[in-house]
């Protein structure tokens, strides 16, 4: 043995760092014990930062148009059979306003890359959800921008930005995402931090043929660029897409990856994914004990649901539609945490 397991996790959570060959070795060796004891510790720094508490997200999915081709994803530009709808300015206000009665203080726009939502409609939608819901985080989730777009996306008030990384090896990036450039993204997450938005980076689990490396530079990435938000969920094949037949990725490994990622970000703000929750039905409670703090319900209309199918068996009822909110504060109460409506932003962001 290179490295003394028990070592490494304390190492990690004193520290919060651990170079490459650490982090594989770690990957490599897991074993039952020391897979305990690194939830344990990564349960521990979730609480000693945002305590038991869940955070709650409204999650409006605008578009399933999309430029882009990811051979991974269900609303791919090339999947004839994907349905497609837009929402309109009206519609997505409504959607918020349903929210914000609720009680919901972060929305959450997101959509595939579709070119109707040009700056000048962000920025039109962006004022009209400051103006009624004043007290509300705005978080967009709309894939790559040039830097003048993303910083007039701020300007009109926008707090927070989603865009993935997806994957931190260059090659795999470049398998998956043809016509895409992956230090592009990069750049895209760097402007995005430099222009003041809490920014959320992420990857997919279990795609074909990723290794223990490529995790590694996943975390080490995230540490590098240390976002304010990261989603990290099991890839899950889609009908009609190049990778339908695939494996995909599995709980306990998504789950380790969550841990991994409470402990190089402490302050971090971390989704159990509606991806985490669709592979396992208490996924995202188990999310919550290995590190994870928020969840991002739907509140897009109900017709439109089904069509923004990014993988199979996608949910979006129950435990992840906004309506049933009683219900899903109760499941959080019942599994030990408190689920919280306020903005919730990273404790360490301050908007410029
Ligand atoms: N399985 C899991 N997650 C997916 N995403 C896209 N397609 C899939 C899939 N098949 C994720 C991507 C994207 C986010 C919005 O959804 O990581 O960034």
């Amino acid at each position: 043995m290179l490295y003394d397991l028990k070592n490494l996790i304390d190492k990690l959570y004193q520290e919060s760092y651990l170079n490459f060959q650490e982090i594989t070795f770690l990957l490599e060796n897991l074993d039952e014990e020391n897979k305990k004891y690194l939830f344990q510790k990564s349960y521990s720094r979730r609480l000693e930062n945002y305590g038991n508490t869940v955070f709650l997200r409204g999650l409006v999915e605008i578009s399933s148009y999309c430029k882009m081709d990811c051979n991974y994803c269900g609303i791919r530009r090339s999947n004839r059979n994907a349905q497609r709808y837009r929402l309109t300015p009206e519609e997505i206000l409504e959607c918020c306003l349903k929210g914000y009665h609720l009680g919901f203080r972060t929305f959450v726009l997101q959509g595939g890359e579709d070119l109707w939502f040009t700056d000048e409609k962000l920025i039109s939608i962006i004022a009209k959800i400051r103006e009624n819901c004043p007290d509300a985080a705005i978080t967009l989730s709309l894939g790559e921008r040039t830097a003048e777009s993303y910083q007039k996306l701020y300007r009109a008030g926008a707090d927070r930005y989603l865009l993935r990384h997806e994957t931190a090896d260059e090659n795999l990036y470049h398998s998956l995402h043809p016509g895409m450039n992956f230090h592009h993204r990069r750049e895209c997450l760097r402007n995005l931090k430099e222009i003041g938005f809490q920014t959320g980076a992420g990857f997919l689990i279990g795609l074909p043929g990723q290794k223990v490396q490529d995790y590694a530079k996943d975390l080490l990435f995230l540490k590098e660029l240390n976002p304010h938000m990261v989603g990290v969920g099991p890839f899950i094949p889609q009908k009609n897409t190049p990778l339908k037949d695939e494996m995909g990725g599995d709980v306990e490994t998504t789950l380790i990856m969550l841990a991994l990622v409470r402990l190089l970000l402490p302050h971090v703000l971390l989704p159990a994914t509606t991806a985490l929750g669709t592979i396992d039905p208490q996924g995202r409670e188990k999310g919550f004990r290995a590190g994870a703090n928020v969840i991002m319900p739907n509140l897009s209309p109900f017709e439109n649901r089904a069509k923004y199918a990014l993988y199979d068996g996608k949910k979006f009822q129950n435990d992840e539609a906004a309506e049933e909110l009683q219900k899903i504060k109760e499941n959080i109460a019942a599994a030990g945490f408190l689920a919280v409506m306020e903005r919730g932003d990273n404790i360490s962001w301050k908007r410029k």
